[in-house]
């Protein structure tokens, strides 16, 4: 069964159609890369499928469940939701709380876990992503490349099934990105199941096991980096990719 399954899906802002009749399939443990042009939907896709937008028609599947259903339980749906972690571009962290905090509260509310547990799996992500010297320090006292790894310790300790990231990379100085991309790929050698939209080309293509090129609202491309990358029949892809 694939992990995510999406099924004509559309989205209109007034007169905007931001996602015309997208279908996906995503299978566990793979890494599919969105990228295209600014405004194609890749935002709004990713959002969609954490369910922070709501989709006109279409169905979203996350292993089975469609979260699409409006006749879903809540509480099924929270559960089916928690299956997915989402990282942002602009991290969004508790600025008045410290890392320790940041995820420890979360495992406490999202997940009602006790004290002692919230600080173990705290102790463990941080050590993962090699912030545990950080753990009392605030996000205001951290670089945006550290900010951005306690942001991915926090997604991780949730337990998703499914990472989406959404331009994990584009706020960090260029010197920060590469401690990012070396988790994200860490990740993936984890076999975590990732969704990445990210203009880091050079990086897509090493970590995709497919690339799905977008413009406007619509899917362009699908297929192995290699394919996408050197060996597109679209002009329009081709094009894109030599900006
Ligand atoms: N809340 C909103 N209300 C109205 N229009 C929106 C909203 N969110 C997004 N849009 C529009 O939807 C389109 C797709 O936006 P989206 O953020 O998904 O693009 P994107 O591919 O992620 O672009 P970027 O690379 O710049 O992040 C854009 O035209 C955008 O202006
Ligand atoms: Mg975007």
């Amino acid at each position: 069964m694939d992990i995510i399954e999406i099924r004509n899906i559309n989205k209109s802002y007034g007169e905007n159609r931001v996602l015309n009749d997208i279908s996906l399939k995503v299978a566990k443990g793979e890494v599919v890369s969105i990228i295209g042009p600014s405004g194609s939907g890749k935002s709004t896709l990713l959002r969609s499928i954490a369910d922070l937008e709501t989709v006109d028609s279409g169905s979203i599947l996350i292993e089975g469940y469609d979260i699409t259903e409006k006749s879903m339980d809540k509480k099924e749906k929270k559960k089916i939701l928690l299956k997915t972690g989402m990282v942002f571009q602009n991290f969004n962290l508790f600025p008045h709380m410290t890392v320790r905090n940041n995820i420890a509260r979360t495992l406490k509310v999202v997940k009602k876990a006790s004290a002692k547990e919230a600080d173990e799996i705290t102790k463990q992500m941080l050590a993962k992503v090699g912030l545990i010297d950080k753990i009392d320090n605030y996000p205001n006292e951290l670089s945006g490349g550290q900010k951005q790894r306690a942001a991915i310790a926090r997604a991780m300790a949730l337990d998703p099934d499914i990472m989406l990231f959404d331009e994990p990379t584009s706020a960090l100085d260029p010197e920060l990105v590469k401690e990012v991309l070396d988790l994200i790929k860490k990740l993936r050698d984890e076999k975590t199941t990732m969704l990445i939209v990210s203009h880091e080309m050079k990086f897509v293509k090493e970590i995709s096991d497919k690339v799905i090129v977008m413009e406007k609202g619509k899917i362009l491309e699908e297929g192995t980096s290699g394919k996408v990358f050197e060996n597109s029949s679209s002009e329009r892809v081709r094009e894109f990719l030599k900006k």
